[in-house]
C-alpha cells in the first residue's frame, strides 16, 4: 500500500516529458465491470436500494450455484452459497464460524497475507506451511506434517503471490490430509476463470469451505461482492454472523453481479490477455538474466527472485524511482524470502506490461 501511495504521488507530479508510471503493484484489472453487470446494475437504481437477506439474494444464489453446474459440472444446493462483501468478509466470516481464540491455523507463505493478519486480530494462532519451488509453491503431506497439528488450513489456488494452480490430485491430497487430521480446509479460489485451464473446485469436498469473489476474473474490484460455499451446518451460524457485523452485502453490486454470468466470453478473453502479458514479463525477465520465477499457469502475477539485485524494499523503491515501475516488494507475503523476491502485477493493458518490460530489461543489472 505504501508504493501504491508513492506511485500515485509520482503520478500526480508528472512533469513534461515523465514517462509516468507503470502500475504492476496492484492486483486489480484494469477495465470496469462489463457490460452486462453494468447495465444490471443501471437498472436496479430504477428500484428501492434496500437490505436483502444477510446470506444475499436467492437468485444470485441460485446464479452462483448454477455456474458450478456449468463449469465443474457439479449440483451445488444454492443454500449452500452465502453472498459476501468479497472475499475479505468472507474470509472473516469464515474463520469467525469455524475456529475459536487459541485454534491453529496453518498459512502457506509464500501467501496471501491478510489470512494470517485477519487470524491473529482474531485470536487464532497461525502457523506457517513453508512451501518451495520444487513443490509448485503449494503444500504437500510433507509439508504438513511438518507444520505439526492443526485445527485449520487455508490454501489459495490459484496462488497470490505465486500464480501456482492446485491439481486436481493435490487438492484432494490435502483434502485427505485435513480430513485424517482432524483439520478443518478452506480453499480460496478467487483467482478461478484467470489460467488456460479450468481449476479444480473444493466446491464438492466435505467439510470445506471456498472462498470466492466477484473481484478478480469478473472486474468488479470495487464493487465489494463475494461468495462462500459452505457446509450446510454453517449457512445458519454464518448468516447470524453477517447479520451481525454488516447485515447484508451491497444490495446494488448483488443486482449487479446478477449480470456477471453473462458475460463469461468477454470475461475469457480478458482472462487470456493476463497470459499474454505474463508471458512479455516473463521473456524479459529471464532474457535479463532473472531466472528463479514461480511456474505460475494462473492469477495475475509474477513472483520473481531477485536476491542478486538487493533487498526486495530497495529494489522495489529504485524501480520506482529510476524508471516508474510500480511493483510489490515480496516481505509481505513471505517472512522466509520475501526480502529476495519482487511481486509483479501483470494485470493492466499489455501495452503498459509491454512498456514496464522494456524499462526493466534496461534497468536490470
Ligand atoms: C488470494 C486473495 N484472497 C482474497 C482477496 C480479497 O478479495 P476481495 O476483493 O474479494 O475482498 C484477495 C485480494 O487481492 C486475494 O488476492
Amino acid at each position: 500500500m505504501d508504493v501504491v501511495t508513492e506511485a500515485a504521488e509520482l503520478d500526480q507530479m508528472r512533469s513534461e516529458g515523465d514517462p509516468g508510471v507503470c502500475h504492476l503493484e496492484v492486483g486489480q484489472p484494469s477495465g470496469t465491470a462489463p457490460e452486462s453487470v453494468l447495465e444490471a446494475a443501471r437498472e436496479a437504481l430504477g428500484s428501492p436500494i434496500v437490505y436483502t437477506d444477510s446470506l444475499g439474494r436467492t437468485d444470485l444464489c441460485r446464479k452462483i450455484s448454477r455456474s458450478y453446474g456449468l463449469r465443474h459440472g457439479l449440483d451445488l444446493n444454492p443454500e449452500r452459497i452465502a453472498v459476501t462483501t468479497g472475499a475479505s468478509a468472507g474470509c472473516v466470516l469464515a474463520f469467525l464460524a469455524v475456529f475459536d481464540p487459541g485454534d491453529r491455523l496453518g498459512v502457506v507463505e509464500p501467501g496471501y497475507p491478510c489470512y494470517a493478519n485477519v487470524a491473529r486480530s482474531l485470536g487464532i494462532e497461525t502457523v506457517r506451511v513453508s512451501v518451495d519451488e520444487e513443490h509448485g509453491y503449494q503444500p504437500t503431506r510433507e509439508t504438513l506434517d511438518a507444520a505439526g497439528p492443526l485445527d485449520g488450513l487455508i490454501v489459495a489456488s490459484p496462488s497470490n503471490p505465486t500464480g501456482t494452480v492446485l491439481s486436481a490430485t493435490e487438492l484432494e491430497t490435502i483434502h485427505e490430509w485435513c480430513q485424517g487430521n482432524d483439520c478443518f480446509l478452506l480453499v480460496d479460489e478467487i483467482y478461478h476463470g484467470t489460467s488456460d485451464i479450468t481449476e479444480p473446485t473444493a466446491a464438492d469436498l466435505a467439510d470445506t469451505i471456498v472462498i470466492q469473489s466477484f473481484s478478480k476474473y469478473f472486474c468488479m474490484t470495487g464493487w465489494r461482492i463475494g461468495w462462500l460455499v459452505l457446509p450446510e451446518q454453517f449457512r445458519r451460524p454464518i448468516q447470524m454472523l453477517a447479520q451481525n457485523l454488516y447485515l447484508c452485502p451491497p444490495s446494488i453490486s448483488q443486482s449487479a453481479a446478477l449480470g456477471a454470468f453473462d458475460a463469461t466470453e468477454e470475461l475469457d478473453q480478458r482472462a487470456a490477455v493476463y497470459r499474454t502479458n505474463r508471458n512479455i514479463l516473463t521473456t524479459a525477465l529471464v532474457n535479463a538474466g532473472v531466472h528463479r520465477i514461480a511456474p505460475a499457469s494462473g492469477a495475475f502475477y509474477i513472483w520473481a527472485d531477485l536476491g542478486h539485485v538487493g533487498n526486495s524494499n530497495d529494489t522495489a523503491k529504485a524501480l520506482l524511482n529510476d524508471v516508474r515501475v510500480a511493483c510489490t516488494p515480496g516481505g509481505d507475503f513471505d517472512s522466509r524470502t520475501g526480502d529476495r523476491h519482487i511481486r509483479f502485477s501483470i494485470a493492466g493493458s499489455t501495452g503498459e506490461i509491454t512498456e514496464a518490460a522494456s524499462r526493466l530489461s534496461s534497468w536490470l543489472p
